[in-house]
């Protein structure tokens, strides 16, 4: 790993929070994700499953964590099974967690190696009545492989089919939307990280420079800050680019007088920054682009601040929309008329802000949480707000990471980062 050891008090609380939403005489069973192939020997680099990470802290491939609380046999009321080491294997495959280092990093203290699984994992289940299985319910998941998880998940219906099968996505997306002091200062970590890359670009980019050349710079400066890169694809969109919301080409070059649409986050310990920020390419914008920029800017201060315990995101999007009307109105962009004849599931501010104003972000970018419940303190959103004119070559998005607090407004994990026009224009021309 890259970053430094974790305090494991998080994951041992963690599975406590879990253990208090388990239902009596039941186990979880949780595992990590696969190598993904590409083709002859080769794999895509290993990314942890977001969900025994959060609940052990094992960040390598071919773990299985087991939580039975009411296990007869005290060794087995946690369990983690990992692939084998030895000083041998060792030399062959690289490092991997022995036992002792199991403990350290997830507080567990019974390991035993993968082999194992079937015959001991037999006996717990003997023993339970009920097993959480951990499927995917992200409501954007959209994936078509099999993953590790839906492989064993398969294999155990079969397997058990008289026990009564039980969901942890639900207790997930519960423990994961509130964030420990531990896990906010790794998204801060993460946010710092996307800070140095961002003032890195501020003297950088110059008329004629390329995408891919800002992205260069980026991955740079996040990689020598311990992080393994982006949190997510990057979108690097210059002029009109910047209004195809999921542009991740970055092959263009960034012409004098263009914005560029930077939605860039480095990733820290498998935590996530999400960031949007907006630069003119000659150091400085046009009056034009100011004033969308600005209507984009007042719409996230005014945002932000209804970011506070008590909100229901669906009433808040709503309200968020209105206040982008206003914002579309003085631009020129929509007339009262387009008002009074919009469709109401599709009001006439969505021609130009089309997307959510804020998801949950975490160990993923777009993380678990609960939508359907009034906010709490603890829990991360992003703000981003956007304007995207095609016509006229602009796409404004401006994305910040906050925490909601006990009371009044929320902690801006990226109040470092520059966001105000002018402070931009001003370190640009340094
Ligand atoms: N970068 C993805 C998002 O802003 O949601
Ligand atoms: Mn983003
Ligand atoms: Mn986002």
């Amino acid at each position: 790993m890259k970053y430094d050891r974790i305090d494991k008090q998080l994951y041992i609380k963690n599975r406590a929070d879990f253990r208090q939403l388990m239902e009596p005489n039941s186990l979880a069973v949780f595992n990590s994700n696969d190598i993904f192939p590409i083709s002859a020997d080769s794999t895509m680099p290993f990314q942890q499953h977001r969900d025994i990470l959060f609940l052990s802290g094992v960040d390598q491939e071919e773990s299985i964590l087991v939580i039975f609380p009411d296990s007869k046999n005290e060794a087995h009321k946690e369990v983690l099974f990992l692939k084998e080491t030895s000083d041998l294997i060792a030399v062959w495959e690289g490092e991997k967690l022995n036992k002792v280092q199991a403990f350290e990093v997830s507080g567990i203290k019974t390991v035993y190696w993968l082999n194992q699984f079937p015959v001991i994992f037999k006996q717990m289940m003997a023993d339970a009545s009920n097993v959480y299985i951990n499927t995917n319910e992200h409501l954007r998941a959209n994936t078509e492989v099999e993953t590790r998880e839906d492989r064993f998940i398969k294999q155990l219906k079969s397997d058990y089919p008289a026990h009564q099968v039980k969901k942890s996505a639900p207790i997930m997306h519960r423990i994961r939307s509130i964030k420990d002091a531990i896990e906010i200062e790794l998204l801060q970590k993460a946010c710092k990280i996307t800070e140095a890359g961002v003032r890195r670009l501020l003297s950088y980019i110059k008329p004629g420079v390329w995408e891919y050349e800002i992205e260069a710079e980026l991955a740079h400066e996040f990689l020598r800050n311990r992080s393994k890169g982006f949190a997510y694809t990057p979108i690097i969109a210059s002029g009109k680019n910047a209004c195809v919301l999921h542009y991740i080409e970055n092959n263009q070059q960034c012409k004098d007088g263009d914005v560029i649409l930077l939605d860039v986050g480095a990733e820290y310990a498998n935590y996530a920054s999400d960031l949007t920020r907006c630069i003119p390419v000659n150091g400085r914008f046009t009056t034009r682009q100011k004033e969308v920029y600005n209507a984009v800017l007042h719409v996230k201060k005014s945002a932000e601040k209804l970011l506070v315990p008590g909100t229901i995101m669906a009433e808040y999007q709503k309200e968020v929309g209105r206040i982008m009307e206003g914002q579309l109105l003085n631009l020129g962009l929509i007339s009262q008329l387009d008002i009074t004849n919009q469709n109401p599931e599709w009001p006439a501010y969505k021609k130009y802000f089309m997307h959510g104003t804020s998801h949950f972000m975490g160990l993923d970018t777009h993380d678990v949480g609960l939508w359907n419940e009034p906010i709490k303190a603890g829990m991360v959103f992003t703000c981003e707000p956007g304007i995207y004119i095609p016509e006229e070559g602009l796409g404004i998005r401006l994305e910040d990471d906050l925490v909601v607090q006990e009371s009044g407004a929320p902690f801006n994990l990226m109040k470092d980062i520059p966001l105000e026009a002018e402070e931009i224009e001003t370190l640009m021309n340094e």
